[in-house]
Order: C-alpha cells, then sequence, then structure tokens
C-alpha cells in the first residue's frame, strides 16, 4: 500500500527552527523524524512512499533520495504553491491509484496499522481517520461518532465544555481513491476543514477509529521539547542511540568526556562530541552528533542539533538550537530558540 506523506506544511510556529527545514526534518533524538517515521512504517510492512512538500524540499530529496539506504521506495510529489493538506493529496494524484494512507509527517505518531486497516476494510467507508484521545480537545478538529464509528461531525477547536467527545483527528488517514473526485484541483483545499465535511455532507461513509500508540504534535518548541523529554523517560519508543553509561544518561560512539564532568539524568549525547572539564550536563539535555561543548559549561532542558558548538563558561538552559549554532560569548542562554541559517545553507 502506498503511504504519502504530507511534509509541505511551513512549519511557522516552529520557526526559526523550520527557516531552512521542513518541519517532518527536525530532529527527535538526534535523527529527523521523517527517518524514524519511515523506518517505523517500514517496519509496519509499508514500502512505498511519495512525499508531498513544498518549503525546503530538497533537505528532504537530499537525505533520503529514492529510499534505497532505507529499505523503501520513494517517490517525490512537487508542489509549486501551497496546496493545503487535501490539495497536496489531489496533486499526487497520479501516484495514488489505489487504497492509500495519508500521514501528517509532522506528528510524533507511532501507530499500529494493522487494526486501522482492517476496520477500514470491514467498515467499507470511503476514508477512515486515525483519532486519538487527548484531555484537552479546545486547540484541536474533535469529531462525534455514532455507534458504528461512523463521524456525524467535526467541531473545530470547541471551547472545552462544549466539545463533542475528547476524540481528535490523528493526521492519519486510510483513503480510497475516489476521495479525489471531491477535492478541487488547482487550489489550497483542507482535507479536514472542506473534504471531510463535504465527504459526511454527500452522506459518503467516513470513520474513525482509536489509534493506539504514542502519539504528540511537534508544531510548537514546547511540544517538541516535551517529546524529547518523553524520548528520555521512556513515554515514548523511539530509540535512544548509544551506550547507557549510567540510568538515563547515554552517550554515542567516539564521544570524548573531559574530566569532573557531571550529568544529571536524563541526558543523549550523539556521537563524535567533546565536552569539556568540569561541565555539567542535563537534567533533559540531548546534544547531537559532531558538537563540541566547552569547559565548565551548564547545559540543562535544551536541545542541541549536530555540528554545533558552545565556548567554555556559557550556561544554556531552556532552549533549543539548531544545525551549525555557535555560541561564543561567555554568557546565560536562557529562553532561547536559535537557527544560525544564515551559515548554513542545509542541514
Ligand atoms: P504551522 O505553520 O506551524 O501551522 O505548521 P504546518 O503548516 O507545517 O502544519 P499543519 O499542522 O498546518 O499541517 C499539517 C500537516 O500537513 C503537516 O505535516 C504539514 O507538513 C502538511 N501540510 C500543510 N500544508 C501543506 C501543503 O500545502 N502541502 C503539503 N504537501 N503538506 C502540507
Amino acid at each position: 500500500m502506498k503511504t504519502l506523506l504530507l511534509a509541505g506544511g511551513l512549519g511557522t510556529r516552529l520557526r526559526p527552527l523550520t527557516e531552512n527545514l521542513p518541519k517532518p526534518m527536525a530532529p527527535i533524538a538526534n535523527r529527523p523524524w521523517l527517518e524514524h517515521l519511515i523506518t517505523y512504517l517500514r517496519d509496519q510492512g509499508i514500502n512505498q512512499f511519495v512525499i508531498a512538500s513544498h518549503h525546503c524540499s530538497d533537505v528532504i530529496k537530499n537525505y533520503f533520495g529514492d529510499g534505497k539506504r532505507f529499505g523503501v521506495d520513494i517517490e517525490y510529489s512537487d508542489e509549486t504553491h501551497q496546496m493545503g493538506t487535501a490539495g497536496a493529496i489531489k496533486n499526487a494524484e497520479r501516484f495514488l491509484k489505489e487504497r492509500f494512507l495519508v500521514v501528517n509527517a509532522d506528528i510524533v505518531h507511532l501507530p499500529n496499522l494493522i487494526p486501522l486497516l482492517e476496520f477500514h476494510e470491514q467498515s467499507g467507508g470511503i476514508a477512515t481517520i486515525a483519532l486519538t484521545e487527548v484531555d484537552d480537545p479546545s486547540s484541536y478538529g474533535v469529531v462525534q461518532l455514532d455507534d458504528s464509528s461512523r463521524i456525524l461531525r467535526f467541531v473545530e477547536k470547541p471551547r472545552r465544555e462544549e466539545a463533542p467527545s475528547n476524540l481528535i483527528n490523528a493526521g492519519l488517514y486510510i483513503l480510497e481513491p475516489e476521495v479525489m473526485r471531491y477535492i478541487p484541483a488547482g487550489r489550497e483545499v483542507s482535507i479536514e476543514r472542506e473534504t471531510f465535511p463535504t465527504l459526511i455532507q454527500k452522506s459518503k461513509s467516513v470513520y474513525g477509529k482509536i489509534s493506539s500508540g504514542y502519539w504528540f504534535d511537534m508544531g510548537t518548541p514546547e511540544r517538541y521539547r516535551k517529546i524529547h523529554w518523553d524520548v528520555l523517560e521512556n513515554r515514548n519508543p523511539l530509540p535512544t542511540r548509544g551506550n547507557q553509561v549510567q540510568p538515563g544518561v547515554w552517550l554515542g560512539k567516539d564521544t570524548k568526556i573531559g574530566s569532573g564532568v557531571r550529568f544529571i539524568p536524563p541526558v543523549l549525547i550523539g556521537d563524535n562530541v567533546e565536552v569539556g572539564d568540569q561541565s555539567v550536563i542535563g537534567p533533559f539535555a540531548v546534544i547531537g552528533d559532531h558538537c563540541h561543548i566547552g569547559s565548565k559549561v551548564h547545559f540543562s532542558n535544551s536541545i542541541l542539533w549536530d555540528q554545533s558548538s558552545i565556548s567554555d563558561n556559557i550556561r544554556v538552559n531552556n532552549s533549543i538550537m539548531a544545525y551549525k549554532t555557535f555560541l561564543n560569548e561567555s554568557k546565560v542562554y536562557d529562553n532561547l530558540i536559535l537557527n544560525q541559517y544564515e551559515r548554513v545553507m542545509q542541514a
């Protein structure tokens, strides 16, 4: 079954990290989320992908190519402008002649596909929307189901007390090709706001099925950080690469740790990293591959992407720093979301 990965959003809420990077390429535990997603779906039996992208699409193409390196086939559906979620599906129509899966590539979702596919087969609907349960649905599209799990209506961002349920669209759909008939070509179309409501209005059967498995939307810096802490504290089953040298502290290959360095778990450090003498790393620290951390650095509640450098005596807290960040002014960096992207054309 082909899977269309929607990776063409602008990721505005995660700027400046997404100025030169599609949001699905943001690393989670030192690997692009899109790599985790493709290999996870591959291990569930999916090996044909179409990636629909626009913003910084070359970053994705250069990383994955034809997919062979990851044991899958990847084709690309290029977009000349923002098309919206359904517009992107329509634009990829030539690749999608049979039943297909659509996945929002910026959601950290590790679904168990078999029950979803079986449900879709049995229900015989035109679309099955994977659902996830959240405590507070007020910032999402909430669904109301009938007893047979058919979707009766969507309510966009309801007030908490007015939400018809706690079930929200998880950003994963199983669709029949017939859906294409209901998506107008040549303009921006949202599947959530336009296509699904149209299908329901026309009495086409759209079903909802709860997806088990970790689900978290990485769309904002706070949420992006929270996903990392979930990985480090084992609430998310993504792999933490490296050797666990003490409980909750993982160090990658060829990493050199100076004398008197203190790790306060949880800490994840990538490959080929140097940490200078007497630095304090953690709690809640993720440091990417090929980074240099000076001596007497304090680094906590923060994420540093690959190939970055932090000079001696610097304190970093509550921050996210993109590829090839260089901090050399000896001071405290707090609540910083930094992307020195003018230095880096490509991650
Ligand atoms: P924000 O700008 O921060 O809201 O992020 P976003 O637009 O990237 O994400 P949004 O939640 O609106 O989009 C949901 C999913 O659809 C994400 O995986 C996006 O990459 C994807 N998406 C949104 N618009 C498009 C589009 O025009 N084309 C494609 N191919 N994907 C899109």
